[in-house]
């Protein structure tokens, strides 16, 4: 594996060896020294044309972690300001060095075809509405370690579907992963083509909570709507939001996730999201395993 760019690229074998070894990452977490000097003289660029707060820190700890060394590039306060291109932007930051760049943009494909321009491996850490691979990865393996298993359950994905590169890459590794999909969304929040996803869809969410295993919760994406895609926030979040009630239709071992930043009050209510089905914080302590296992697989590791 050279490049991370979607989920879609990943094998049933090659994801589950990315989850072994995050799963031996993680161990590294519990030590007082959080450090593996595998990665010492490698250079990690961050590379973020979109505001992030835990994917960004995340990919940052997790290259520190492996001892590489880390250039945090933003494009607020940088030539990209005065108009310089991405390809400028990244053969500039490949003449001074790294080794891998993991990039998040607003254009859909941007990772991709960066990845034809620079030597290094490329990561994509969310473009536009397309994919977020690292992030499915993380959620396939909080599910894994909480219900001891992906393959079989049932994943009800609910809310923006249409704006979300979290849940396109989530359906691709489930059902990659042997679990069943359902996407709970108003019609006006589905992607055009979503028939053909392997996925079901459902405009009832209060018929699918009974027989799920993991609800996961998607934010409202408002900064990339240009319309109006529902009446009022109220009347969203009546009919799919997850409040305390709804919550208790699910079954008793079932996870609440979202893979934040969360609208408290209007897809999750704050006693769900604090509840003790949520996941929303382990979620993200599980990046920074899943991150250590990319960035060490693709610059040169072995999965032993
Ligand atoms: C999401 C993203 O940026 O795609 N967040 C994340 O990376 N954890 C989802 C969102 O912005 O709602």
């Amino acid at each position: 594996m050279k490049h991370l760019l979607s989920a879609e690229d990943l094998g049933r074998d090659e994801a589950i060896a990315i989850l072994d070894t995050a799963e031996q990452m993680s161990l590294l977490g519990d030590r007082s020294v959080k450090k593996l000097p595998t990665l010492r003289g490698r250079t990690v660029v961050n590379l973020f044309y979109e505001d992030s707060t835990r994917t960004r820190t995340s990919f940052e700890l997790a290259a520190k972690r492996l001892s590489a060394d880390v250039v945090n590039f933003s494009a607020r306060g940088s030539s990209v300001s005065k108009g310089e291109s991405l390809k400028d932007t990244a053969l500039t930051l490949e003449a001074m060095g790294s080794d891998a760049v993991v990039i998040r943009h607003p254009a859909s494909g941007a990772p991709h075809r960066l990845s034809s321009w620079i030597r290094g491996s490329v990561v994509n850490a969310g473009d536009g509405t397309h994919e977020h691979p690292t992030q499915a990865l993380l959620d396939a393996f909080t599910m894994r370690r909480r219900l001891g298993r992906v393959n079989d359950l049932s994943v009800t994905i609910v809310g923006d579907v249409l704006h979300s590169r979290v849940a396109r890459s989530n359906v691709r590794l489930l059902h990659t992963l042997g679990a069943g999909v359902t996407l709970v969304a108003p019609p006006t929040l589905l992607p055009v083509g979503v028939e053909t996803w392997p996925a079901e869809i459902s405009y009832d969410l209060d018929a699918v909570l009974p027989k799920s295993d993991v609800v996961m919760m998607l934010r409202v994406q408002a900064e990339r709507m240009n319309a109006a895609f529902f009446p009022t926030e109220r009347e969203y979040s009546r009919r799919y939001g997850l409040d305390a009630d709804r919550m208790a239709m699910l079954p008793d071992h079932a996870l609440v996730m979202h893979p934040g930043p969360m609208v408290r009050g209007m897809e999750i209510a704050s006693e769900v999201a604090d509840s003790v089905r949520s996941t929303v914080v382990e979620q993200v302590a599980n990046g920074v395993s899943v991150r250590m296992a990319v960035l060490y697989l693709l610059l040169g590791g072995s999965p032993e």
